[in-house]
């Protein structure tokens, strides 16, 4: 069970990597939302759900952080989904929203490394 947490951690990971790889090609290059940074948002937030119960830990799990954390998400996909809906009417995305969504990626990797 203890093997099976750390590959879901490892998945959840996968999933950061892509929201957050995808994200800095972006803040490089166009400064635009794509479908890749979605599709890590929703690989972080199934994994990170998984590990959300506690199960092949014998420790307790910290839920006022899991919580701070699953906002934290959610507030990244209504402005992934408030950008990209922008942009498919022909709009570029305000750089407020473009950079909100590295910075909080990142305060929620802070989150889970520093918060113990
Ligand atoms: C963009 C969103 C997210 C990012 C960037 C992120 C990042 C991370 C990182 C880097 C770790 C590894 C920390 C470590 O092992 O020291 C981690 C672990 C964890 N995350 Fe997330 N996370 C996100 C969303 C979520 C959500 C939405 C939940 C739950 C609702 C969640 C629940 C957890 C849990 C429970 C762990 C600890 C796993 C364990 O040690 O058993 N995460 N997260």
């Amino acid at each position: 069970m203890e093997f099976l947490r750390h590959a879901v951690v490892l998945v959840h990971l996968v999933g950061f990597a892509v929201l957050f790889g995808s994200w800095v090609v972006a803040a490089t290059g166009a400064r635009k939302f794509t479908r890749v940074m979605d599709g890590g948002l929703a690989i972080a937030a199934v994994a990170g759900l998984a590990l959300a119960a506690p199960w092949g830990t014998d420790g307790d799990l910290n839920y006022v952080k899991i919580a701070v954390k699953l906002v934290v998400l959610l507030i990244i996909g209504a402005i992934l989904g408030i950008g990209s809906g922008r942009q498919r009417r022909g709009a570029a995305v305000a750089p407020a929203l473009f950079w909100s969504v590295g910075v909080l990626t990142l305060v929620n990797a802070g989150i889970a490394v520093l918060w113990r």
